[in-house]
């Protein structure tokens, strides 16, 4: 026999077992979205290659080495999305979503993604992404929105011990002036500096900032602060103060510069102390020129993506719920086979009542059936034999109170309901 074909490296199967607390978080996230007023797309899951080594940035990590690309049977560069920021700018330009001088279009998505980074806890090469988008304003007030929303999102969802880190990243205008003195700085230091930061230094100096060896050398950087231009300063001055005012705490982190390219000005993450190395539920900020860097006008914009694997592992190991897990209102047992059909019947009918109910088809025994109808977390057994079946009755046993009556053929859809609580 040939060896059986598992699943590729980095990618997981969601079992029954976590699928429902999925569903959970999905229903959850859809919520926010709708008292928030974000409406959502569905983007598709490949896109142009050029895309994204236009928008996220062809000297980032992302672009240099984790997309999964291939070229179609037309000859086009395809790639996976490795992330929905830059297809949602693409969508919002091509269909014309925004109003000119109007408010943000407010945009969400869920979604895989796709990253060939080396798999661990919390971080595979097949991921969800929760993404809210606030397309088209430059109010640093729409910043303060989107980190509400990620806080409002996480706190629905009853996650705790989470941290909110910002920085401002500059823009075009002074990020330019800050790189200048960091490489200069960076120089003076580059025997010291890993491997992966002296490649990193001439192109893309900032993210050794965010390097996990070179603690030292990036304490004693220069300030980014020190470099902002008005503009840029008085915008993270008003994010902080809007969030000061509605209460979320934050942590300046000079070092967070995040691994997309696209951002200017306020860059943030949400990170949980629960996950190890790969503490960010969710990372965001804003992206004043994506869209000119993908061909479109200029559409200052702002959001976030939450990391669903993620946010389902902090969520398990911190206990929070997911509502109730999935259970049967009704199994029909039926420990005779000339009644199978009748117990067909019945199981069709409390569908058709809008009831869960299920039946067994192994042909089993009436004991192993009761067991099944247990571990199923049914409500009620509805046994269904010849004899039940030839006097118009089904034996209904309450499964919680372990009571058990005969009800007429007729009522046993209410009685089941009664026992499930749902009248
Ligand atoms: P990102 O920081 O690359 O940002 O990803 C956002 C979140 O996705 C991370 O905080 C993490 O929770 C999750 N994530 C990323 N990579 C993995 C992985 N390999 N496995 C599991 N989870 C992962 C973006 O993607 C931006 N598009 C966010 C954004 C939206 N910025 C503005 N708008």
């Amino acid at each position: 026999m040939s060896e059986s074909i598992q699943g590729p490296r980095g990618v997981r199967d969601i079992l029954p077992d976590e699928s429902w607390k999925w569903a959970y978080v999905l229903d959850r996230a859809g919520e926010i979205a709708r008292r928030f007023g974000y409406s959502e797309v569905k983007l598709p899951i490949f896109e142009h290659t050029e895309l994204f080594s236009r928008g996220v940035g062809d000297t980032t990590d992302i672009v240099e080495k984790e997309m999964y690309t291939f070229t179609d049977k037309g000859g086009r560069s395809i790639t996976l999305r490795p992330e929905m920021t830059a297809g949602m700018m693409r969508s919002y330009v091509e269909h014309t979503l925004g109003v000119p001088g109007g408010n943000p279009a407010k945009l969400w998505g869920a979604g895989p993604m796709f990253r060939y980074e080396r798999p661990q806890k919390g971080r595979y090469r097949q991921f969800w992404q929760l993404d809210y988008e606030e397309v088209g304003s430059e109010s640093p007030l729409v910043d303060v929105e989107v980190i509400m929303t990620a806080i409002e999102l996480f706190r629905t969802l009853g996650m705790r011990n989470l941290e909110v880190v910002i920085n401002s990243v500059g823009c075009p205008k002074c990020r330019p002036v800050y790189r200048e003195k960091l490489v200069g700085y960076l120089k003076g230091h580059f025997d010291e500096l890993c491997d992966t930061c002296k490649s990193r230094l001439d192109r893309n100096p900032l993210r050794v900032l965010d390097c996990k060896e070179d603690h030292e050398i990036v304490a004693g950087a220069p300030d980014i602060f020190d470099s902002l231009c008005d503009e840029c300063a008085e915008h993270f001055k008003a994010v902080t103060d809007g969030l000061t005012r509605l209460g979320i705490k934050y942590t300046i982190d000079k070092t967070l510069v995040r691994g997309l390219d696209y951002y200017t000005k306020t860059a943030f993450e949400v990170k949980s102390g629960d996950l190890g190395a790969q503490s960010a539920v969710c990372g965001g900020g804003r992206y004043d020129n994506l869209s000119e860097s993908i061909g479109g006008p200029h559409v200052p914009s702002v959001g976030f993506a939450a990391g669903l694997d993620r946010v389902i592992l902090v969520m398990d190991e911190q206990g929070c719920s997911f509502g109730s897990a999935p259970a049967l209102d009704a199994y029909v047992v039926c420990p005779d086979p000339a009644a199978r059909l009748n117990a067909m019947e019945l199981m069709y009918e409390l569908r058709r009542a809008g009831l869960k109910a299920d039946m067994d088809y192994a042909g089993r025994g009436m004991k192993a059936q009761m067991k099944t109808a247990v571990a199923s977390g049914a409500k009620a057994a509805c046994i269904l034999g010849g004899d039940e079946a030839a006097r118009g009755v089904v034996a209904v046993r309450d499964l919680t109170k372990a009571e058990q009556a005969e009800v007429p053929a007729g009522e046993v859809c209410a009685r089941v309901a009664e026992l499930a609580g749902r009248q």
